[in-house]
């Protein structure tokens, strides 16, 4: 494996200046397989394409001749600070993209002073990914091993000192991911590294990349997901699994009594799903097509933001994800009413060009981005961003919850 430091060097400015720089040396890093299993999205990838182009439907209403000689990007989330308006997303299978990745990005996160969300589909344990960081940390639910095996997740997280649940609902299935198809990503993500061996070529191409995976012990379980007498879940065919985790509004009820923390709903598309999630007891809600990877033919996330926001009417807390590859983009999200949002590849691809040390450089590119635009626009303070920085087209607000209360501010987390 490279040291953290010729790491570091190989994303360094200029030969890494955007996100998308990233994305580049993470698809000569590894195998077409794993480039593809971050990189895709369902079907036609309508939906995945439509999330990062939304961003260019809202434009920004600069505020010239204003002196912000420093900018404040701190945010509370939950009832937690953090440093920066973005929290890296649950992305499963992170030690496929670089070994022990959830510990780098999470240890990443923490130095710059903002959250880390593990999925249940990692391959890690939640304790140890506490043991590497001391900063905010939640833990998101999928329940492929039932209610009991879930309670047992919760408790373990609970008393590791993850603050927040985030329960994924926008996967009863598997959405058509076609790329994973055509590059044998379901043997490898179901642990079958030799079964996979079928596209041989994108391993030959690819040696250290083999190398780090296989020293890393190629893993095959879900830790976190532990089985009555069987121990930790072997990782298994994804469709078949997600099927399993399907989540209703009622399951929501009983999440609510195990868990006594702040409760986090992640894909809600619309308004009538944002106030379900409220009446089942949420303290947030993501507006979220989990990156184009499920439902193709949803609109962005960024389209389904306002109306979210007005129906929501400041009685939870509102953020989002999809399609963030800029700091331009955060704040434009921000602008339209998400206290924080997430990002999923700009950090993925990150962790698959270069580790922790192009995390870290992930983090450091929206940060900066963050700072530049918000310098630009003449507003010294993440708290002041609202819709009068930015036009967006009108029918994105058209009033479909005319007569609502007016907007207050969310009222306060209780535990
Ligand atoms: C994801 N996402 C995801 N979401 C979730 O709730 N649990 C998970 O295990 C995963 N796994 C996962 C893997 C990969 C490779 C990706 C790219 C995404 C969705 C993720 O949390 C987030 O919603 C999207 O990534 C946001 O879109 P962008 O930022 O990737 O465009």
């Amino acid at each position: 494996m490279k040291s953290d430091r010729s790491l570091a060097r190989s994303v360094m400015f200029p030969r890494v200046v955007n996100i998308s720089d990233l994305r580049r040396l993470a698809k000569r890093r590894l195998p077409a397989v794993v480039f593809a299993y971050i990189d895709g999205g369902a079907e036609d990838e309508v939906t995945l394409r439509e999330n990062s182009r939304a961003f260019s439907d809202v434009t920004f209403r600069p505020r010239q001749c204003v002196a912000v000689p420093s900018c404040d990007l701190r945010t509370t989330v939950l009832g937690t600070t953090l440093d920066l308006p973005f929290i890296l997303a649950p992305v499963g299978f992170c030690r496929m993209f670089y070994p022990r990745g959830e510990v780098h990005a999470a240890r990443a996160a923490n130095a710059a002073g903002t959250g880390y969300i593990l999925s249940t589909f990692s391959g890690t344990r939640l304790e140890e990914i506490r043991a590497g960081t001391s900063g905010p940390l939640w833990y998101q639910l999928y329940v492929p091993g039932g209610r009991d095996v879930a309670e047992a997740t919760l408790a373990r997280a609970r008393a590791a000192g993850y603050s927040s649940l985030v329960v994924t609902i926008d996967t009863p299935v598997s959405g058509m991911r076609e790329r994973d198809f055509r590059y044998g990503v379901r043997p490898l993500l179901g642990g079958d590294f030799w079964g996979s061996i079928l596209h041989v070529w994108q391993f030959v191409t690819r040696p250290r990349w083999g190398i780090d995976y296989l020293t890393d012990g190629a893993p095959k379980v879900f830790p976190n997901v532990e089985l009555p007498g069987i121990g930790a879940m072997p990782c298994g065919d994804v469709g078949v699994i997600l099927e399993k985790t399907i989540v209703t509004w009622q399951d929501l009820r009983w999440m609510r009594d195990a868990w006594k923390g702040p409760i986090v709903v992640k894909g809600v598309h619309t308004g009538d799903d944002a106030r379900h999630a409220i009446d089942a007891g949420a303290n947030a809600v993501i507006v979220s097509n989990h990156g184009g990877r499920q439902l193709d033919g949803v609109p962005a996330s960024l389209r389904a933001l306002p109306e979210v926001v007005a129906a929501v009417n400041g009685r939870i807390e509102v953020l989002m994800d999809g399609g963030i590859r800029r700091g331009g983009d955060i704040v434009k999200a921000l602008c339209l009413g998400a206290r924080a949002v997430l990002v999923g590849r700009a950090y993925a691809w990150a962790l698959g060009a270069a580790g922790g040390p192009g995390v870290d450089r992930a983090i450091e590119i929206l940060r900066t981005d963050v700072v530049r635009t918000m310098r630009l626009l003449g507003c010294p303070s993440i708290a002041e961003l609202d819709r009068s920085y930015v036009d967006a087209p009108s029918e994105w607000f058209a009033d479909r919850y005319a007569g609502s209360e007016p907007r207050t501010r969310p009222t306060p987390v209780r535990m």
